[in-house]
């Protein structure tokens, strides 16, 4: 028995953030260890998604629950190898954020459904069709696992003001 474990998240700018992660070929009870551990961390956050490199694990492994309302059941996912099979052209908007990235905010525009296959803590192919915010968030953290970020979605100029934003934090963090 092991109980899960808060990790530390981490904060961009991080090589270890921009590298394409690894995909998962033998799901050991160490690796449905980390998927708990990430989600544990993801809802301390708290968080609606996490991907592994976040918590400097390149592995393609993502957590998400979008279930915001207050007494909703919760639906914890944790998806290995996840891999999207088709996206609509039909497009959304949601102000995103990023446990990576924290207090900043930006409209990212991606196709409002899409439909993804995984495998489950189980060892289970799966596959399903997402839409609305299940839809970006699922997006979000895949991109994850391809070392992008949702600011690499805004211009340049946007993009570098928020890094220069999240180096002082990291500054300050390290003087504590
Ligand atoms: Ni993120």
């Amino acid at each position: 028995m092991s109980r899960a474990m808060l990790k530390p998240i981490l904060i961009h700018p991080d090589p270890r953030l921009k590298k394409l992660a690894a995909p998962v070929d033998d799901l050991s009870d160490e690796l449905r260890a980390l998927a708990s551990d990430m989600l544990e961390t993801m809802y301390d956050a708290p968080g609606i998604g996490l991907a592994a490199p976040q918590i400097g694990v390149s592995k393609r492994l993502i957590v998400l629950d979008c279930i915001k309302e207050e007494g909703a059941t919760p639906r914890p996912m944790a998806m290995f190898n996840p891999e999207i099979l088709a996206s609509s052209e039909e497009t959304n908007v949601y102000e995103e954020g990023c446990l990576s990235i924290p207090e900043v905010f930006a409209e990212v525009t991606r196709p409002k459904e899409v439909e993804v296959a995984w495998i489950d803590s189980d060892g289970n192919a799966r596959k399903e069709v997402f839409d609305g915010l299940w839809a970006t968030c699922v997006q979000h953290e895949i991109d994850h696992l391809d070392g992008k970020l949702f600011i690499d979605y805004l211009k340049p100029l946007k993009r570098q003001m928020i890094t220069r934003k999240m180096q002082k934090l990291k500054r300050e963090l390290a003087r504590g």
